[in-house]
């Protein structure tokens, strides 16, 4: 169960059952607050804000942004949403797939460059913000990757928006896949280029929407899903981008550092990494930093210092987050065995899972979709969840499509097995009592 810290019962918290129940609420989401007929742009304000409060936050449907006071660590302290107790949970949300947000050394190495440097770069990294550490980080990642060069961003966003604007215009196509990022979607419109989405994974969804396109094409992936936790079909896919004769970029946020034999990734594991043109990453996932980063050819990160327009007019990195990260990736180099701890707690979780009955969609990784498919359902499980004592955050619409809620469980190589274990039975006995297993 979780842990209360405050003195609230359980019967006094608005999340409860008869809350829950209250109607109307679900009929809702966000995509009925884009529009409004009034003249004025802050009309839909008071809609949206009768929703929010009246229905959604003071009936507990609202479950996103909860203070957290402690590190995202297995086990966590939060506030309820209505801030009326804090809770201990078990936490399977936070991407700090190696637990590296709070290793010694991570937190050792930004304190240093926290005494040396101070808070923020002061500057764009083409203008005064681009520090030593900055330099060396890019240097380290270049080498880390097998590859010319690495461009670091302030965040993974920011790297996708800039990346793709800075090198497609209108008249060219941006050929995605449909379950990008929205950070991809949002470099792609930015561009002006055309845009098309293939059905996700098919490759011969692919090989169609490439058909008809002439002129300058891009077919942007993903490693690992962000919300599906499937892999790339990688080797099919670059065939039929590469046979069109398109440019290939592919994001991986969610698999560097843990896939391929030396963790560089999807693009390892399959032996492309030199058939792909460009490849992204993030530092807050694996390495539990902020930051993204492009890495490939001299060329492109010349003109990317260019024409970035994320990165040319925005702050660099804090350089105690460069040179926390810069530590994770020495880490991340000499300690392989996270990596083993982390693939053996996902195999020992799915197993668990499966065990259960429990749908978990498509995913192959350490992220693992608890399918539930009801949007209208899900706020009340999350909170049941809550209640039991474990931590995970639902997902809806518009990051994945209608009726495709899910929770999602980030597994970390610093889980127990134990909590594991706790996990599964918190999971198994929910889903039983909401009749969704
Ligand atoms: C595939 C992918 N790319 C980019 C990003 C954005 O990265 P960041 O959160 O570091 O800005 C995310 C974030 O979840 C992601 O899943």
């Amino acid at each position: 169960m979780a842990t209360r810290i405050s003195n609230t019962t359980p019967e006094e918290s608005h999340l409860n059952d008869a809350a829950a129940a209250n109607g109307g609420i679900a009929d809702f989401d966000y995509s009925n607050f884009y529009y409004s007929s009034a003249d004025d742009i802050f009309a839909i304000f008071d809609p949206y804000n009768e929703w929010w409060y009246g229905h959604a936050r003071d009936n507990g449907y609202y479950l996103f942004s909860q203070p957290m006071s402690t590190p995202p660590r297995p086990r966590i302290e939060l506030e309820e949403q209505l801030g009326h107790e804090r809770l201990k949970l078990l936490n399977l949300a936070s991407y700090n797939y190696l637990g590296l947000s709070y290793h010694p050394e991570v937190i050792d190495a930004a304190k240093n460059a926290l005494d040396h440097y101070g808070l923020g770069a002061a500057g764009s990294p083409i203008l005064s913000g681009t520090m030593e550490i900055h330099v060396q980080l890019e240097k380290e990642l270049a080498k880390f990757k097998k590859k010319d060069a690495a461009m670091v961003f302030a965040t993974g966003y920011s790297t996708n928006v800039g990346l793709i604007q800075a090198l497609m215009r209108p008249g060219d196509w941006v050929i995605m896949d449909q379950n990008v990022h929205a950070s991809i979607v949002d470099g792609a419109i930015l561009s002006k280029a055309n845009v098309r989405f293939f059905r996700h994974n098919r490759p011969d969804d692919l090989e169609k929407k490439l058909g008809g396109t002439t002129g300058k094409r891009l077919v942007i992936v993903e490693g690992v899903y962000s919300m599906d936790g499937d892999e790339a079909r990688l080797p099919e896919i670059i065939e039929v981008a590469k046979r069109h004769g398109a440019r290939t970029m592919i994001d991986e946020a969610h698999s560097t550092f843990l896939y391929g034999k030396d963790g560089r990734g999807v693009a390892e594991k399959y032996g492309l990494e030199d058939e792909i043109d460009i490849h992204v990453g993030t530092f807050s996932k694996a390495l539990g930093g902020m930051g993204g980063f492009v890495a490939g050819s001299q060329a492109l990160y010349n003109y990317l210092m260019g024409f970035a327009r994320s990165r040319v007019f925005s702050c660099a990195l804090s350089p105690a987050v460069a040179a926390g990260v810069l530590q994770a990736l020495k880490i991340v180099q000499r300690e392989p065995q996270l990596r083993d701890a982390l693939w053996s707690n996902v195999a020992y979780m799915r197993g668990l899972l499966g065990e259960a009955g429990i749908d978990v969609g498509e995913s192959t990784s350490q992220i693992i979709p608890i399918m539930i498919r009801n949007d209208r359902k899900i706020f009340g499980v999350a909170q049941s969840l809550q209640r039991a004592g474990l931590y995970l955050q639902p997902i809806i619409y518009p990051a994945v499509a209608k009726h495709r809620s899910r929770f999602r469980i980030s597994i970390s190589a610093t889980h127990t097995t134990q909590q594991l274990d706790e996990a599964a039975a918190i999971l198994s006995d929910v889903l039983q009592a909401e009749g969704l297993r």
